[in-house]
């Protein structure tokens, strides 16, 4: 079973495929945008000694050469060094402006190489193979790569489509269950933000997703890629409404930057607890139903994510100290911090027009509960 995504961005424009045994066919399918039947690609340690030799093999069924690079698997590989490293590796490789280079792996390396082929020969194609459910849902599509700086996360990117997303379902079955889980942040995030009908579907049946139910796993992975295909056609570059898809990050980020973006903390559980806030926030300002909070917490705790910020181990500034931290996100617009609301679940909106003692209230009873 496989399903099929379409990007509508005129002339970058591109499919998601999703389903499992996309690696045995990624052959048959990036064939169609090679003018020479060759191929380099990008992936990191641990993501490598697993689906590496998958993605050859697909490769060669359809007589595609491939050349390849592993990088170190972490975070601290989405930096300068490692952008010069494989820029260096592909213009070594001779890599030239038709040629298509590939990205196989999470959220840093889908970042990285699609950074490094926006800037290579002043852009190259490339093709996202992502290997982890946040990537599958989120980061290879959309076109935002980019790598950090020591100014902060995400600081030097570019918006680069990519001209193919292959979200292989069947390697998530490699995944440990924290990293399926932190990914399931983002999931059930775009039902937050937009589609009440799948957050009640989520409520039913993530659990079947998160226990390896594959037709569970396409739906949900389908249906977050439907909805952010749909506000990127919307607004590529987030002059307004992609900034939907950052429910729960001003939270997150605080907590990402508190926590030393360290494994007490990963990414999608940031947002999993982020969400949360957002609607306790929401729900204060009087613009969503009082139980939505709650119910919110009770379906992420029963999936058995982080949920509330006593789910961080070790300490966390106080709320003042997270509000600062809140204001150096860099969605800050003209000193103002640009917050994802919601009116009720499916119903998020952008506004500016948040009240910093309410959010420092909201803080502080969540710091109590610790
Ligand atoms: N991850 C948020 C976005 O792609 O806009």
């Amino acid at each position: 079973m496989q399903e099929t995504v379409h990007v509508g961005l005129g002339d970058r424009a591109y499919d998601i495929h999703i389903g499992p045994g996309l690696l045995a066919r990624s052959g048959e399918l990036i064939a169609p945008l090679l003018r020479r039947q060759r191929v380099a690609v990008i992936s990191d340690e641990n993501v490598a000694a697993l689906h590496l030799d998958g993605l050859k093999d697909g490769l060669q069924a359809a007589g595609i050469e491939m050349v390849s690079k592993v990088l170190p698997a972490g975070e601290s590989t989405k930096s300068w060094p490692y952008l010069t490293e494989t820029v260096e590796w592909l213009l070594d490789q001779k890599v030239e402006r038709s040629d298509v280079v590939v990205a196989l792996g999470g959220g840093v390396i889908g970042d990285l190489v699609g950074f490094a082929a926006a800037v290579l020969r002043r852009g190259v194609r490339f093709v996202q193979i992502p290997t982890s459910l946040l990537a599958q849902v989120d980061s290879s599509v959309g076109g935002k790569t980019g790598i950090n700086s020591p100014h902060g996360k995400n600081l030097v990117g570019a918006f680069h489509q990519p001209s193919l997303v292959l979200a292989d379902t069947a390697v998530l079955g490699t995944l440990k269950e924290r990293d399926f889980l932190a990914g399931y942040g983002e999931v059930v995030k775009y039902g937050l933000l937009g589609d009440f009908e799948f957050f009640q579907w989520l409520e039913k049946n993530a659990s079947r997703a998160a226990a390896g139910d594959m037709d569970a796993r396409i739906y949900a992975v389908k249906r977050s890629v439907e909805m952010k295909a749909e506000i990127v056609e919307r607004d590529e570059t987030e002059q307004g409404d992609r900034a939907l898809l950052n429910l729960g990050h001003t939270f997150c980020h605080a907590l990402e930057a508190a926590t030393g973006y360290s494994d007490r903390l990963l990414h999608g559980e940031g947002v999993a607890i982020g969400c949360a806030l957002a609607f306790e926030v929401s729900a204060r300002m009087g613009l969503c139903p009082q139980e939505d909070p709650s119910r919110i917490r009770s379906h992420l705790r029963e999936m058995g994510t982080k949920v509330d910020l006593s789910d961080i181990p070790g300490d966390l500034p106080d709320a003042d100290g997270l509000l600062d931290l809140m204001a150096q996100d860099k969605k800050v617009v003209a000193g103002k911090l640009n917050f994802i609301l919601a009116r009720g679940i499916g119903q998020a909106f952008v506004t500016s027009d948040v009240d910093r003692d309410l959010v420092r209230g909201v803080l502080q009873e969540a710091l109590a509960a610790r």
